[in-house]
């Protein structure tokens, strides 16, 4: 097969990362007989720089007229003074819409191999951690006005919440149809204690719940949500949540997995054209250091094979090849136990290389 992916390093740590998996995406080509073409699109605080704007509408085109996109992360320090509008993230954000990738899914499963990674007590972590976390990704708060005026003297800030029946129906369909090709167990995530927003989102959930009768639905509030990841993991299958709140919520389930750098994602609308990025920021700190783990970037390249181009042996190879990876005992530091005799740690472009090898004999 001929594949179009259009490819967006970004900024810090992402163009390291990106190579990695670009290079993982070749030989997947090499060894099953596809050819991925790539088109480079600038896209965050690199975009700023050369094109005055984190995403020009050139480039979102681009993105647009791919059979799918791969991207690294943006922003970074350099930037954060910028006008809010004009931030890196903006360029994100502009991208998620314009390509109209509603429904984000992030996995937390626990890898074997990285149990002790996990902040949480072992015996926590052997009941299982293996839950989905589908967000809701082009509405809510990111997407309402923003806002800030000057009100009696001094300065205000507004930000909009806004949700409507439609927006929530289609984000849910995709919690149920996810929770019935697992363990059937949808949690929906709220604030229906406090916002009106969430209060429409838990009646659509149950409206809907009722052309999904094998999906068992439960609703939790968010504060509780949170609480509960770190407590009882094992208890979920697949959360649904508004998109601010599942932002917040992947960050700490991607934690008790380990490390947020194992952590991919994949973002779809109504096409197969998706988004694919790892759910980690660009970590400028570490940035051209040759530190980063390209794992998350190299497992959402192993997503958009499975849910984008119907290649499910391949990104099962690649699965594959990170776990043999892992079991020989690799990690980059960011997954280095303190007890280093048993692991050797790697630098990001040796991660990949060692990723390929296994790859490559998975194969022979
Ligand atoms: C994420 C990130 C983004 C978000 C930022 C960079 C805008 O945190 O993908 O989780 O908040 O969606
Ligand atoms: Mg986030």
């Amino acid at each position: 097969m001929n594949k179009n992916i259009a490819v967006i390093r970004g900024d810090g740590i992402g163009p390291e990362i990106v190579n990695e998996a670009l290079a993982v995406l070749d030989t997947v080509g090499d060894i099953y007989g596809h050819t991925f073409n790539y088109t480079d699109v600038d896209m965050g605080g690199c975009a700023i720089d050369k094109w005055g704007e984190p995403l020009p509408d050139e480039m979102l085109e681009k993105c647009k007229n791919s059979d799918s996109v791969l991207l690294g992360a943006v922003g970074g320090k350099k930037w954060d003074t910028v006008p809010g509008h004009m931030r890196p993230e903006k360029g994100l954000l502009k991208l998620r819409a314009g390509m109209g990738v509603y429904s984000n899914n992030r996995p937390a499963k626990i890898w074997p191999q990285l149990a002790d990674a996990s902040p949480l007590r072992p015996s926590i972590v052997e009941q299982g951690i293996d839950f989905i976390i589908v967000r809701e990704l082009i509405g809510g708060i990111y997407f309402g006005e923003h806002k800030t005026t000057e009100v009696n003297g001094e300065k205000q800030a507004n930000d909009d919440m806004c949700y409507s029946e439609s927006e929530i129906e289609r984000i849910g369909r995709i919690g149920f149809e996810t929770a019935r090709k697992r363990g059937k167990k949808l949690c929906s995530v709220e604030k229906s204690n406090v916002l009106d927003t969430s209060r429409l989102w838990k009646s659509v959930m149950h409206r809907l719940a009722e052309e999904y009768p094998d999906v068992e639905l439960s609703d939790m509030l968010v504060d509780n949500c949170a609480m509960q990841i770190v407590k009882n993991p094992a208890q979920f299958d697949v959360i649904v949540t508004e998109n601010m709140f599942g932002d917040i919520l992947s960050d700490e389930a991607s934690m008790i997995t380990g490390s947020i750098g194992m952590i991919p994602s994949s973002s779809l609308g109504s096409s197969t054209c998706g988004l694919y990025e790892p759910i980690h920021g660009s970590a400028p700190d570490i940035a051209g250091m040759d530190i980063a783990n390209p794992i998350g970037t190299i497992l959402s390249a192993a997503m958009m094979l499975r849910f984008s181009f119907d290649m499910s042996a391949e990104a099962d190879a690649i699965e594959k090849a990170v776990y043999d990876v892992l079991e020989q005992g690799y990690r980059t530091a960011d997954i280095m136990p303190g007890d280093e005799a048993r692991c050797k740690k790697v630098g990001c472009h040796e991660m990949g290389q060692l990723i390929i090898k296994s790859l490559r004999g998975t194969k022979q």
